[in-house]
């Protein structure tokens, strides 16, 4: 009876993780994600977390690690600005993801944002396989990737275990044109069969959704495991179908999917593990993925700032001679508006080029996006080296504009003293603000108030600011708190953070 008792109890402590034949690790929708994302007080995910799980999950089992797509890319079409910067992460992403020693990925329609052949060149820079059994090329009709893979591991007696994985887009690919899918149920059909014997677990990787997953689940029996992506649904136990368990782990690497499995397959002891700071490396011992993470920053910032990409942008068409500029920013309606300039420079807002310099992205463009004005518009912020410019010929750096901004936002009034750079003796913060020609960041008046040009001369600027315009840069992504937990914008919220925010009346 007693030791009956005993043997229960040192099941339950013992993980059920350390009694798998291996250890079948899985994400899915990481749009190109490297880092935890950076706009919440505590976000999760990241590559170098990932690297420390992967480490602990090693030291009790071998692992096979799956990626069921939408891995390289945050959208199916880039902004041309973020074309070059989202290539050069995707190559960084898949350097770190070469580094924990990943095994395979499906593509999802985003992997093909840049088209058949820049995928083709990011997947030859990488050691994981890309498999897809219904995916071909429209001209020669011949597969595009391999079908599946057999991956072969040990379990912790020595003894062999192989996992066959099957890849298998979304059928209703509409691009690029260089590619076409195929029915996937037909495929999985035909690649089960020819498995037969070759393998002692078959998992189904899929970009499908979890419809055609539970679609594909009742129609093939001989799969044991599907792996899906594509709806990012966040699913703490899977989905059971017949034999057949369909898994599936939110999005961006914010939760990792740890499966134990062995044969036979009964699904135990399966794990959603969310990537928070308990797994960051201490900072004084940063692991390899954690340094590469650091080159990726600095690589971005090189690559933005260097002359070629300035030279290739500044060809974009330039505002006709003698109109007025399209952008005065906040340094201008500050002269007139100084009641609501007032306002705004003690809001967050205007402290919103400071995370971006603590996080080392300030000339990371996706980043600048939502925390500058006119990014990317031809008569906007082309040249990301210049943050801001004075009048005449001298320049101020990023780091230089985030002293000031910083003094700005603290000054006990318009007259109070401020560092505008360090050659300059503090002057008044009136007097700094005249000084300056242009500021695209922080986010600022014509964020909200948009269409300022040929204000006030020929347009009152009448218009009232409208949440739509809030909710471009506050997504569900960015900003969860203006968000209920099935993604939907709560209006109410969204009404006391516009209250909140809103310039007060002039007298
Ligand atoms: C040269 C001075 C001047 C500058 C610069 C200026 N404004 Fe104005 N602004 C005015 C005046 C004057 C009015 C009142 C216009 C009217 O009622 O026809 C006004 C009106 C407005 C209104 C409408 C207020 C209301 O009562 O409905 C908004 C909003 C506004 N300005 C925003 C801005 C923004 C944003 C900028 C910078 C892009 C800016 N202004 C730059 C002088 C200026
Ligand atoms: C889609 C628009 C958008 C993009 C892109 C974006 N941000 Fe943000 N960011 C926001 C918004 C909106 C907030 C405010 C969120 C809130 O507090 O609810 C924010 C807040 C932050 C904060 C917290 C600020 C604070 O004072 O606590 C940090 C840090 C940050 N962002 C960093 C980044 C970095 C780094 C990137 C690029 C990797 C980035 N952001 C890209 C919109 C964006
Ligand atoms: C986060 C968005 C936001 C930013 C940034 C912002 N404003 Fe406003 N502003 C509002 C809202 C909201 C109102 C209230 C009126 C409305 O709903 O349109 C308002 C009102 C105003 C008014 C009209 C006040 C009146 O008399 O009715 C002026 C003028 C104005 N803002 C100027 C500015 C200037 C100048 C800046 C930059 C220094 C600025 N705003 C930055 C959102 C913003
Ligand atoms: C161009 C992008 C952008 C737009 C447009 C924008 N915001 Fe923000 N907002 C940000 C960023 C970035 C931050 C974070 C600033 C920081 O803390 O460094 C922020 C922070 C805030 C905050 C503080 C954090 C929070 O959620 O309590 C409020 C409130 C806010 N914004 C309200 C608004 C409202 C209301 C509007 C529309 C009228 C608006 N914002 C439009 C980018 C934007």
């Amino acid at each position: 009876m007693l030791l009956a008792l005993l043997l229960t109890l040192a099941n339950i402590a013992m993980p059920q993780a350390a009694r798998a034949d291996v250890l079948i690790v899985h994400s899915n929708d990481v749009l190109g994600e490297i880092e935890p994302c950076g706009c919440r007080s505590n976000p999760l995910g990241g590559m170098a977390r990932k690297a420390n799980l992967l480490k602990k999950l090693e030291q009790a089992n071998e692992v096979v690690q799956l990626d069921a797509g939408d891995l390289l890319f945050p959208s199916d079409s880039l902004p041309p600005m973020l074309e070059k910067q989202s290539e050069l992460q995707a190559k960084f992403l898949l350097s770190a993801m070469d580094q924990l020693h990943h095994d395979a990925i499906v593509p999802g329609e985003k992997d093909f944002a840049l088209g058949w052949k820049t995928f083709q060149k990011l997947r030859a820079g990488s050691k994981a396989k890309f498999l897809a059994a219904n995916l071909y090329l429209s001209k020669s009709n011949s597969p595009a990737l391999a079908p599946y893979a057999i991956f072969e591991r040990k379990n912790r007696d020595g003894k062999k275990i192989r996992v066959a994985v099957i890849g298998l887009v979304g059928e209703d690919l509409k691009w690029p044109k260089e590619l076409k899918a195929s029915p996937a149920i037909a495929a999985a059909k035909r690649e089960v069969h020819a498995l037969e014997g070759k393998a002692d677990l078959i998992v189904a990787l899929t970009h499908e959704g979890l419809e055609a997953d539970r679609a594909l689940a009742q129609a093939v029996p001989g799969i044991d495991i599907i792996i899906g992506g594509h709806t990012q649904s966040f699913l703490q136990n899977p989905l059971v179908i017949g034999k057949a368990r369909i898994y599936q782990s939110s999005f961006r690497n914010q939760y990792i999917g740890v499966l134990p499995a062995k044969k036979p397959f009964n699904g135990e002891g399966y794990e959603l593990v969310g990537l928070d700071p308990a797994y960051d490396s201490p900072a004084e011992k940063p692991s390899q993925t954690d340094r590469l993470v650091q080159e990726f920053k600095a690589g971005i910032a090189k690559f933005n700032l260097t002359e070629v990409a300035q030279q290739t942008e500044t060809k974009a068409p330039q505002a006709p001679a003698g109109s007025a500029p399209k952008f005065q920013t906040w340094v201008r309606c500050a002269e007139c508006h100084t009641e609501q300039f007032d306002f705004w420079r003690r809001t967050p807002h205007a402290r919103a080029l400071s995370p971006l310099v603590k996080a080392g992205q300030s000339a990371n463009k996706e980043c600048l996006s939502c925390h500058t004005v006119g990014l990317g518009d031809p008569e906007g912020l082309l040249d990301i080296s210049k943050l801001a410019t004075l009048r005449g010929d001298k320049a101020i750096s990023t780091p230089e504009l985030n002293t000031f901004l910083e003094s700005m936002t603290q000054a006990k009034s318009m007259d109070a003293p401020v560092t505008l750079t360090p050659l300059d003796p503090p002057m008044p913060l009136n007097q700094a603000i005249s000084r300056i020609d242009r500021s695209w960041t922080p986010v600022q008046c014509e964020n909200c108030h948009k269409g300022s040009q040929d204000h006030p001369f020929s347009n009152p600027m009448s218009e009232k600011v409208v949440v739509t315009t809030c909710v471009q840069c506050h997504t569900a992504e960015r900003a969860p708190a203006w968000y209920t937990k099935d993604g939907k914008l709560d209006e109410k919220i969204a009404a006391e953070k516009k209250a909140k925010i809103a310039c007060p009346a002039s007298n």
